[in-house]
């Protein structure tokens, strides 16, 4: 598959900015991803997440961009790009299906202020023109209500509850699908 290019220009609103993952993030990285929310929700090993975790996927995240698989962004402050809100990225692109999932994170500091939403919008708002998407999924675990709450914010209509859709933490999880359809999104 061809590579995934990032946005020029990159993606912006009032508060929120998308960029390229530095080397430099990696301390923000960790800091914001290792909260219990986040390792609750967003860490499907059973070994513990460390630094080299995030050193590690630095590299695996540029391979699935080379690949034409994934595309993964900081979020950080729009009038501060060296600061460190969350992650988001696009996941599982298909170009021949014209279909990918959307997901996120943020730093508890960064929680509370819609900027979740704000991140999906300006995702979504890019892959439906300039990826050409017909479907964009958000999948979250059925006790994340947080996360259910920014999908359905953002215009995604709940489809249904996969049953023991993923390996995660030494188990299996359900997955409540939704799915965001080109006009779709407020
Ligand atoms: C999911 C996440 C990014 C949302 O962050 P956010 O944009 O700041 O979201 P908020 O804290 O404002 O919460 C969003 C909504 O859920 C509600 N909410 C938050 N926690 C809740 C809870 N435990 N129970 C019920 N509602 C809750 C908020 O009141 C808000 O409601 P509103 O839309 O009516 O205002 C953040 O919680 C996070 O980083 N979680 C850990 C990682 C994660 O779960 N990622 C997503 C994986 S699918």
């Amino acid at each position: 598959m061809a590579p995934l290019s990032f946005p020029r220009p990159p993606l912006v609103d009032e508060v929120v900015a998308l960029r390229p993952w530095r080397r430099a993030d990696i301390p923000q990285k960790v800091a914001g991803f290792s909260d219990p929310l986040c390792l609750r929700f967003s860490w499907p090993l059973t070994e513990r997440f460390t630094e080299a975790h995030v050193r590690r996927s630095l590299e695996d995240e540029e391979r699935e961009r080379l690949n034409g698989k994934a595309l993964n962004f900081a979020v950080v402050d729009v009038a501060a790009r060296e600061h460190v809100l969350g992650g988001a990225e696009f996941h599982d692109v298909d170009r021949a299906r014209s279909c990918a999932g959307v997901g996120y994170w943020l730093a508890p500091h960064a929680r509370g202020r819609g900027l979740a939403a704000r991140t999906v919008r300006l995702l979504a708002g890019w892959g439906f023109e300039r990826l050409a998407l017909a479907r964009l999924e958000l999948t979250c675990a059925p006790d994340n209500t947080a996360s259910q709450r920014v999908a359905e914010r953002c215009g995604f209509t709940r489809e249904g509850v996969l049953r023991s859709h993923l390996p995660f933490q030494g188990g299996r999880r359900d997955t409540v699908m939704y799915g965001l359809l080109p006009g779709e999104l407020r």
